[in-house]
C-alpha cells in the first residue's frame, strides 16, 4: 500500500479560512487526497491523538485549543508523504518556521501557552495508521 499520512487543519486554520490554501499546497506538491472531512473533535479523540504529550505544560491548552472550533481531517497519500508533508508544514513554532512552509508563510505567534500553528502532520508510519483510525474510524 502507498504511504499515507493524517493531516489536521487545526481550529485556527479553519477559522482563518486557510483550509483551501493548505489543501492547495498538498495537492500542488503532488499528493493525492483520499479522505476529507470537517469535524468537531471530541475529548476522547484528542486524548488518544495527543497521548504522547500528556503531562506536558502545553497539554491542557492544546486540548482546549483543539476543541475551540471545527477542524478538517485529511488523509493524503504518496511515496514519502509523511516526511513530505512535515516539510511542507515547517517547524512547530510559526515565528521561526521557514518562509515557504505553511507555518512560516501563514502562521505567527499569538502570545499563548500553546502554539497555534495551523496544521498537524503524522510523524511516522505507525502514528499515521493509528491517527487515521482515530479520525476516520
Ligand atoms: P503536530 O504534532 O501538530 O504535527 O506538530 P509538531 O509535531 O510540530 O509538534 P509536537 O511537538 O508534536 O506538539 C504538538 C502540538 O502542541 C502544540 N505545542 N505548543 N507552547 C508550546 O511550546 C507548544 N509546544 C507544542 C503545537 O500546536 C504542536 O503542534
Ligand atoms: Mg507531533
Amino acid at each position: 500500500m502507498t504511504e499515507r499520512t493524517l493531516i489536521l487543519v487545526k481550529p485556527d486554520g479553519v477559522a482563518r479560512g486557510l483550509t483551501g490554501e493548505i489543501l492547495r499546497r498538498v495537492e500542488a506538491k503532488g499528493y493525492r487526497v483520499t479522505a476529507l472531512s470537517q469535524m468537531q473533535a471530541t475529548q476522547e479523540q484528542l486524548a488518544a491523538h495527543y497521548a504522547e504529550h500528556e503531562g506536558k505544560p502545553f497539554y491542557a491548552p492544546l486540548v482546549d485549543f483543539m476543541l475551540s472550533g471545527p477542524i478538517v481531517g485529511i488523509v493524503a497519500e504518496g511515496d514519502r508523504v509523511i516526511e513530505g508533508f512535515r516539510a511542507l508544514a515547517g517547524s512547530t513554532e510559526p515565528t521561526t518556521a521557514s518562509p515557504g512552509t505553511i507555518r512560516g508563510d501563514l502562521g505567527r505567534d499569538w502570545g499563548e501557552k500553546v502554539q497555534k500553528n495551523l496544521v498537524h502532520g503524522s510523524d511516522s508510519v505507525e502514528s499515521a495508521e493509528r491517527e487515521i483510525g482515530i479520525w476516520f474510524g
